[in-house]
This record gives structure tokens, sequence and C-alpha cells, in this order.
């Protein structure tokens, strides 16, 4: 019966199985690296005698060719190559003959495809660290222009005390700094040089690994030719690392949407990072926040797959580690996209001040510095805190705030409130005096803008 169809069957399953397989369709994007490994490796190669100079030469130069031709758009990837190191094999051959045969000597795929994925992701991590650089650039301007702006403070979304909005984008940058820090280790972990490490066990060539791995710039090679590879560690850290970047991007848009709503609006959001509705003419929605929020997800998406795609795996090298790359470019490409759209969307976003003062005035947010003026005359804190419970009663029935009370209405709670009472719960020494550090009063501000200023000139 088999043959009724066979023949057809047979021919049509070889090509099904070809593009299964392949991978050109997205290794493509590391070709460079590719190519730097090869110019590396070859160099490597005739300083041992394993080819000679003439060779090196000759393959060198074929390389570069196809680098120059790939770049400029008349070398095209065809679907009949499998992979980005079979396409380059295959076109420096039939570039310049018998010698291309030569440059796979004492390399397999497997440490070749285990060296181009650090180099990319290595040029990728230092590209997101710069991007986050200017990213913290962007939060300092911002902090530096609003150590006086007012605004409340929040716990469990409830306006808790008054704080400054410098004070609240200087939370954002403590968090992106610790991300350049995040980035900064994993690459100093990461910069091992796999290539020599052969299919799993080496090779009987004289191979100088150490001299391949400075030719590429890393810091040594690496110690064990089956971990060579098969670790992914290092993706898993990196992917662990931008999830944690769009956790942050993402709470901060969470808040920029809530700020620049109608109920809020602490913030406008530039026409040009705002989008209409088909329907309702008065609408100009923060899609680019929301975007941002949406995309967390599918980067989070690529680290759960890389570590449930790795979590199986025997030693060595298994093609299921093919599947280490098309989630983890778009991981990449949503990442900084995401990034450097959030710098320009909150360089153009416009603060409403006098909004944010007056919400801050609002809600009872000087009510712990009123608690804290008895406990300075010499209230117990207990005491203090149910005292002040009561004057906020009182303020809710009457509609005003703790600072429109008369002084005959205070002493009737409390018999230790003075004039004084009035400037200590201004909006004004609520926040200016909360010197502790790290806290958001103008002294312990400036020191953290002096810091963080140093740290960005320094990094
Ligand atoms: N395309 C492969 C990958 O991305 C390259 C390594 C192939 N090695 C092999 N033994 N088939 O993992």
């Amino acid at each position: 019966m088999a043959k009724l169809w066979g023949g057809r069957f047979t021919k049509e399953t070889d090509s099904l199985v070809h593009n299964f397989n392949a991978s050109l369709g997205f290794d493509q994007k590391f070709y460079k690296q590719d190519i730097r490994g090869s110019i590396a490796h070859v160099t490597m190669l005739a300083k041992q005698g394993i080819l000679t100079e003439q060779e090196k030469e000759q393959i060198i130069g074929g390389l570069q060719g196809i680098l120059a031709d790939i770049e400029n758009g008349t070398l095209i990837f065809t679907e009949e190559h499998e992979d980005i190191h079979s396409f380059v094999e295959a076109h420096l051959t039939e570039r310049i003959g018998e010698a291309g045969k030569k440059l796979h000597t004492g390399r397999s795929r497997n440490d070749q495809v285990a060296l181009d994925m650090k180099l990319y992701i290595r040029d990728e991590l230092d590209e997101t660290d710069s991007l986050l650089k200017k990213l913290l650039e962007e939060l300092l301007k911002t902090m530096k222009e609003h150590t006086g702006t007012y605004m409340p403070g929040f716990t469990h979304l409830q306006k808790a005390q008054p704080i400054t909005l410098a004070h609240h984008f200087g939370a954002y940058f403590e968090m992106f700094k610790r991300d350049r820090g995040r980035l900064h280790d994993i690459r100093i972990r990461m910069n091992e040089c796999p290539l020599g490490a052969g299919a799993l066990a080496g090779t009987t060539y004289p191979l100088d690994r150490e001299y391949t791995a400075q030719l590429l710039d890393f810091d040594r090679a690496t110690g064990n030719s089956l971990d060579s590879v098969s670790d992914r560690d290092y993706l898993i850290e990196f992917l662990s690392a931008v999830s944690t970047i769009m956790m942050h991007l993402s709470r901060f848009c969470e808040e920029i949407i809530l700020w620049n709503s109608n109920e809020y609006q602490f913030v406008e959001i530039d026409d040009s990072y705002s989008t209409g509705s088909s329907i309702m003419p008065q609408k100009k929605n923060p899609d680019i926040a929301e975007l941002v929020r949406g995309k967390t997800g599918r980067v989070y998406g690529a680290l759960t797959a890389i570590l449930t795609t790795m979590k199986g795996l025997p030693l060595a090298y298994n093609k299921d580690m093919q599947e280490d790359k098309e989630l983890t470019f778009d991981a990449i490409d949503t990442v900084k996209g995401c990034i450097s759209l959030f710098t320009g969307m909150i360089s153009s976003m416009k603060f409403h001040k006098e909004t944010m003062e007056k919400s801050a005035k609002g809600g009872f947010t000087n009510a712990t510095d009123a608690a804290d003026y008895l406990v300075k005359h010499g209230v117990p804190f207990r005491d203090a805190h149910g005292i002040v419970g009561q004057l906020v009663l009182f303020c809710i029935e009457k509609n005003i705030a703790l600072d429109d009370m008369t002084l005959e209405e205070l002493k009737a709670v409390s018999p230790v409130f003075e004039e004084d009472i009035y400037e200590a719960i201004s909006l004004k020494t609520c926040v200016e005096k909360r010197n502790t550090a790290g806290g958001p009063g103008t002294e312990a501000m400036q020191k953290v803008i002096a810091q963080q200023e140093a740290y960005l000139k320094n990094s």
C-alpha cells in the first residue's frame, strides 16, 4: 500500500525534515559573530602550524568577502543551507576552493554555535546596558528638576505620606541601576570562550585555546569541554535579567497610566506617544505604556521556555538546544525597543505640579507628622496615634484637612497642641524635613542626586 504514494511521500518528508531541522531562518542573525569566530579560529590554527599562513590568508579573505556581501545585500541566505555555519562554509569553499574545506579543522558546530550565541549575547548585553544608561540619565534629569515637586506617596494604592517626584523617580533609578549591575555580573561570569571544546571531548590537534579566547576578547577559555558545548546558563541569567528590566518598566508604565488618567491628571503623555480611539473622539490613550506592560509577558515566556528546554537534557549537546534562539532574539528585540520607547515617552511627558501638590495635601498624608509632633512633646506614640485618629474622624465629618482645624478644636482633643503644630504638619515640613538617608527631604535627595551623577559618570 505504501507503494501507492511512497515515492512522493518520501520526497515530501525529506523537505519537511529539512525545514524542521534547519535554523538558518533565525541563526542568520549572528552571521557577524559566526564569521568573527571563524577568523579567530583559523588565525589560531595557523599560529599552531595546523594551517599554512597562505591557507589562513585565503580563508580570512574569503570570510571577509562573505561578510561584505551579506552586508551589501548581494549574498542572500537561501533555504538549501541548514544553518549559518554550513551557509558560510559552503560559500567559502565555493569562493576559494580547497582551502575553504579546512576551515572546520579541529572544530565542531557544537562549540561553534556555543561561541556564536555567546558572542551575540555579549554584544546585546552591552547594547542593553547602554540603553539603560540613557534611561538613567533621563531619570536623573527629571529628579534634578523636581526635588520640590510634592506628590502623595502611596501604600496599598492609598495616599500615605507626601514625597516628591524626584524621590519617586529616584526609586526607579535604583531599580534600573541594579539591572545594570546584574548585566555587569553576568558579563563577567559568561566571558569564557567555548571554542576548542569540539563536539564534546576536545580534539587531538594542538589548539591554543587561550589564544583564541584572547582574540575574541574573552577573559579565558572554558574549563570543561562537555560543559562548554552544553552550557546555556548565561542565556538563562541574561533572560532573567531582562525579565527583571521588563518588570521594572511594567511597574513604571502602570503608574504612568494611572497618573495620566482623568482621575489623577498628574502627568500628560505627549501626543507623539499616545493614540486616539476610532469611536470616542475625546480619548487619548497611553498605548505605548500599555504595550510595554503587555510585552513583559512575552519576555518572561522566553525565560520559562529556555528553562524548560534545558531541564531534562543529558550531557552534552542535544538538538533541543537549537530552541534557545528564536525566543531569545525576540526577547532581546522586545526589551531594547521597550527601553528606548519608554525613555522617549518619559522625556517628553508633562508633569502637572499643582495637581500633584493638591493631591498630596488631601488624604491626611500629614497624619503621621501630627502624631510625631505629639511624640516630640512627650506623648507616647501609641496614644498619639489614637489622638490623631480622632482628629481625622473629626475632619472627615467636616470635610476639611488637619491643617484647617482651629487650635481650639485641636486642643479639645489634646491640650498638647500649640500654634507651632501648623508649621509641623505643613506639606513643606512633612517633605523637606524627611532627611533620613534615602528619604525625600531636600538635603537627603541632593546627596543622592550627587551620588547618582557620579555613578553615571563612572559607569
Ligand atoms: N543549528 C544548531 C543549533 O543551533 C547548530 C549546532 C548543530 N550541531 C549538531 N550537532 N547538529 O544548535
